[in-house]
């Protein structure tokens, strides 16, 4: 069983643009104060913007828990927001529903969770439509590559 060393939460608020992106930049700045393998916190990091990003983006309230054990590190993003209907759909490279203001701020790609996907060693996702959307992630401390 791999053993927790650290945890933190925190509460990312839908539309709140402006403190985007301070949730991933903390993970970064522990991983690199522990003395992480630079790869894991590239994945971790990207991994967590995405996931913030979409909570802003996206949904109304949320929370992004992380978890830092000998083994890897998980993420778990949950909001209460709009949820999403069709999953295979929103997992498409490019696909995306957002806003022509949220494409002029440089966001909307539709990459974000193949990104996800992508540098996770373990994903899963789940929505309920009109309640909310919960995503969970690991990145394993040993295979960055
Ligand atoms: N937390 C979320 N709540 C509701 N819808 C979401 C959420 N995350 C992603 N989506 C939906 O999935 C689509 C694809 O997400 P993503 O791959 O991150 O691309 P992007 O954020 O660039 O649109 C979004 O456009 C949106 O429709
Ligand atoms: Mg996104």
């Amino acid at each position: 069983m791999a053993e927790e060393l650290l945890r933190k939460s925190y509460q990312i608020h839908g539309r709140d643009f402006d403190k985007a992106g301070e949730t991933a930049s903390d993970i970064k700045d522990i991983l690199k104060k522990i003395g992480v393998d630079a790869g894991v916190i590239h994945h971790t990091v990207v991994i967590a913007f995405e996931a913030e990003m979409n909570v802003v983006m996206y949904a109304s309230e949320g929370t992004v828990t992380f978890v830092f054990t000998d083994e890897d590190i998980r993420l778990e993003i949950a909001d209460e927001g709009p949820g999403i209907e069709d999953i295979d759909l929103a997992l498409t490279e490019g696909y995306s529903t957002a806003t022509d203001q949220m494409r002029e701020m440089g966001f909307g790609f539709g990459m974000g969770l193949p990104n996800i996907r992508k540098n996770a060693d373990e994903f899963n996702i789940e929505s309920e439509p009109g309640v909310g959307t919960k995503v969970s992630a690991v990145v394993r401390l040993d295979a960055s590559a």
